[in-house]
């Protein structure tokens, strides 16, 4: 009896710190979600920003790509979102092309939450980058 209450209690104490531990390593990583996300509280709004953007040369910097430089990994880094980077399970490519609110803000998928966003600092302290003129160059060198 007292021997199984102790495996049992050595079980529960093991799972905790496996989960506990590949869980803190695992969950902080942002990943890359995508305009549509963004456009769905940034847009038709005094929160506008979505169409503003989708009118710019950011907007159709993957338009400007011509044929076989849509797949050219030389172009793709800096005419569309989060190239290389984990993205998150909804979002594919296709939801990353051109330079999108994520390439200047950051990954978006731990900010993105109306909880998070309505604090500026708590969403800084989940992925939301400052906007400097590093964030430019990265691209515009
Ligand atoms: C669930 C709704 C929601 C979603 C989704 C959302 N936002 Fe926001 N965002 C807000 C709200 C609310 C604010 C607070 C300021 C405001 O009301 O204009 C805000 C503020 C911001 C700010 C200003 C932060 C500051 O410094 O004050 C930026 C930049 C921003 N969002 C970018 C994004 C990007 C990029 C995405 C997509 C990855 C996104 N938001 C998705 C609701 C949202
Ligand atoms: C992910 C890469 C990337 C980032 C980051 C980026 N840009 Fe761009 N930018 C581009 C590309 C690509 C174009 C050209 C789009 C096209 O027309 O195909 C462009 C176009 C522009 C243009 C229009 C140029 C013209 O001649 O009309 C301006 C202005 C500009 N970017 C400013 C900025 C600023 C300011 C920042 C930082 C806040 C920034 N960009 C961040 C890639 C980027
Ligand atoms: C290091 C980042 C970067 C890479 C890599 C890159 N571009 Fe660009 N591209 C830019 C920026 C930034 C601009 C905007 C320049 C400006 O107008 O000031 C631009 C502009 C353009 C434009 C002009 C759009 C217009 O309407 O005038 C075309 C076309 C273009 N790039 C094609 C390509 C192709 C093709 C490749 C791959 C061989 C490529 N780019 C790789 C950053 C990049
Ligand atoms: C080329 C870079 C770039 C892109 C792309 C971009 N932004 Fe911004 N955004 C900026 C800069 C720069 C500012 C002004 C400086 C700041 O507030 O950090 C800004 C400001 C904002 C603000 C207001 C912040 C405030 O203090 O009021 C919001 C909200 C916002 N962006 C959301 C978005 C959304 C949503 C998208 C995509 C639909 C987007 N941005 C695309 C660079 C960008």
């Amino acid at each position: 009896m007292i021997a199984g209450r102790l495996d049992i209690r050595a079980l529960v104490i093991t799972t905790l710190l496996v989960c506990g531990l590949a869980g803190g390593v695992r969950a902080a990583e942002p990943l890359y979600i995508g305009a549509k996300f963004c456009r769905t509280c940034h847009s038709g709004s005094d929160r506008e920003r979505y169409h503003l953007w989708l009118e710019s040369r950011h907007g159709k910097a993957f338009d400007s790509l011509v044929g076989a430089r849509k797949t050219d990994p030389e172009c793709l880094g800096c005419h569309t979102t989060g190239y290389g980077k984990p993205m998150s399970e909804s979002t594919s490519e296709r939801d990353l092309r051109g330079v999108q609110c994520e390439a200047c803000h950051g990954p978006g998928s731990e900010y993105k939450s109306m909880r998070v966003m309505k604090d500026p600092d708590l969403a800084r302290q989940n992925g939301l980058w400052d906007v400097n003129r590093e964030v430019c160059l990265g691209c515009h060198r």
